[in-house]
C-alpha cells in the first residue's frame, strides 16, 4: 500500500493525517498566487513540497527555480537574485538575468531564507511590494509576475524578535505558512518510507532485496532521526548497498548507532542520572552491538572478538534486551521496482 496526495505531490509519501491535512492545503494555496512560507527541519521534505505547489499550480508550465540563500556568499547573492549589466561593477564583464527574472512567469524557491542579510530584506520586500525589479546598474523596470514561495529550517518568528529577521518582510512571505512535521512526530510513515526507498535504492543499484524482517520497523521508529527523511533515505541506501543480493534486510543490516539510539547509547553514559551499574551496562551494550555488526551478527565470532563465552554472549544479549537478530516476521515487497 501506497499514498500519495495526488500526481503533483506523489513524490511526497505519507499516510500521516496531519501530513495529509498538509499536502491538501498546500495543493488548494498552489491555485493561487499568494506567497508560501514553508518551515520544518532539515530533511522534512520543504524542497518537495514546493516543487509540488509549482507543480500543482496554474504557472507550472514556467520555471521553477530554486536558490538556497544560505550556500551563496553574501556578496554574490544580491547580483544571482537581481542581475546586472554589464559593467554595473568591477568583474561584472557581460550582462546576467538574475533569478527573479528567469523565474518570470514561475515560482522562485528562496531556501533558507533566514540567511538573507538585512540589506537583501529590505530589497525583497520591496520586489514583493512593487512586483518589479531593475538589475544592477540598470534604469530599467522589468515587470515580475513570480510566485515567492520561501523556506526556512529555524523559526523566522524567534528570527524577528531577536531582531534579526524583518517583521514587515516575515509577514509578507508568511501569508500560507506551511510547517512540516518532524519525521519522529508521524513514525506511523516509518513502514511506507522503508518500502519506498529500498524500491528506489534498489532500481537505482539493480539490487533484488526481496524486503525487511519486521523487526526492524521498532527499531527505525524509536530513532530520534534528526536529518529526517533526508537521512532516513540515506541510510536506507547505504544498507542496500551493503547487503547480498536476494535477502532480507534485517537487524543484523542496521548499523549499531542506529539499533543502540533505541534505548541507550553512548550519550546516555555521560548522564549524570545514571548510576555507574546503568553505565556498565549501557558500555557493555554498545560494545556488544558493534561486535555483532562487525561479525554480521555471528554470535560465536563475536564471542570471540569480544573475548567472553558464547554462552555468556546469549545471556547478556537477553538481559540487554538485544535481539537476536533472526528473520521471523519478514515482511517481503514482492515488486520492488525491477
Ligand atoms: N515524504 C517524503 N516522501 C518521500 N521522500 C521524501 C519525503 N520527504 C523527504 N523526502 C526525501 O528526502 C530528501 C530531502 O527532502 P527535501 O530536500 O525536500 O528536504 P528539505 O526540507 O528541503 O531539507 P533541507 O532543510 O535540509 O534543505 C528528498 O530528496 C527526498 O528524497
Ligand atoms: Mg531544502
Amino acid at each position: 500500500m501506497e499514498m500519495c496526495f495526488n500526481k503533483s505531490f506523489e513524490d511526497i509519501r505519507t499516510m500521516d493525517p496531519k501530513m495529509l491535512e498538509i499536502l491538501s492545503m498546500a495543493h488548494r494555496v498552489a491555485k493561487s498566487t499568494s506567497n508560501v512560507l514553508i518551515t520544518g527541519e532539515s530533511g522534512t521534505g520543504k524542497e518537495l513540497v514546493a516543487r509540488g505547489i509549482h507543480r500543482s499550480s496554474p504557472r507550472s508550465e514556467g520555471p521553477f527555480i530554486a536558490v538556497n540563500c544560505g550556500a551563496i556568499p553574501l556578496e554574490l547573492l544580491e547580483s544571482e537574485l537581481m542581475g546586472y549589466e554589464r559593467g554595473a561593477f568591477t568583474g561584472a564583464l557581460s550582462r546576467r538575468v538574475g533569478d527573479f527574472e528567469f523565474a518570470n512567469g514561475g515560482t522562485i524557491f528562496l531556501d533558507e531564507i533566514s540567511s538573507l542579510p538585512r540589506p537583501l530584506q529590505a530589497k525583497l520586500l520591496r520586489i514583493l511590494q512593487e512586483r518589479e525589479i531593475k538589475r544592477l546598474g540598470s534604469n530599467k523596470t522589468v515587470k515580475l509576475d513570480v510566485r515567492v514561495i520561501a523556506a526556512a529550517n529555524v523559526d523566522l518568528e524567534e528570527e524577528v524578535e531577536k531582531g534579526l529577521f524583518r517583521q514587515d518582510l516575515y509577514f509578507r512571505l508568511n501569508v500560507v505558512p506551511i510547517h512540516l512535521l518532524p519525521l519522529r512526530e508521524r513514525i506511523g510513515d516509518i513502514p511506507l518510507l522503508l518500502d519506498h526507498f529500498i524500491k528506489k535504492a534498489c532500481s537505482k543499484m539493480m539490487k533484488n532485496i526481496h524486503g525487511y524482517s519486521t523487526e526492524i520497523i521498532p527499531i527505525l521508529q524509536r530513532h530520534p532521526w534528526p536529518g529526517n527523511v533526508r537521512e532516513f533515505e540515506n541510510l536506507i541506501e547505504r544498507v542496500v548497498v551493503l547487503i547480498e543480493d536476494g535477502k532480507l534486510i534485517s537487524i543484523k543490516d542496521l548499523p549499531p548507532n542506529i539499533v543502540i539510539s533505541n534505548s541507550s547509547g553512548y550519550s546516555q553514559i555521560q548522564e549524570d542520572t545514571l548510576g555507574l551499574r546503568e553505565k556498565c551496562m549501557v558500555y557493555e551494550k554498545v560494545e556488544i552491538m558493534k561486535a555483532l555488526y562487525d561479525t554480521k551478527w555471528n554470535r560465536g565470532k563475536a564471542a570471540r572478538l569480544l573475548k567472553i563465552h558464547r554462552n555468556t554472549l546469549i545471556q547478556k544479549m537477553k538481559k540487554l534486551n538485544i535481539p537476536s537478530g533472526s528473520k521471523k516476521g519478514a515482511n517481503n515487497i514482492l515488486d520492488n521496482g525491477r
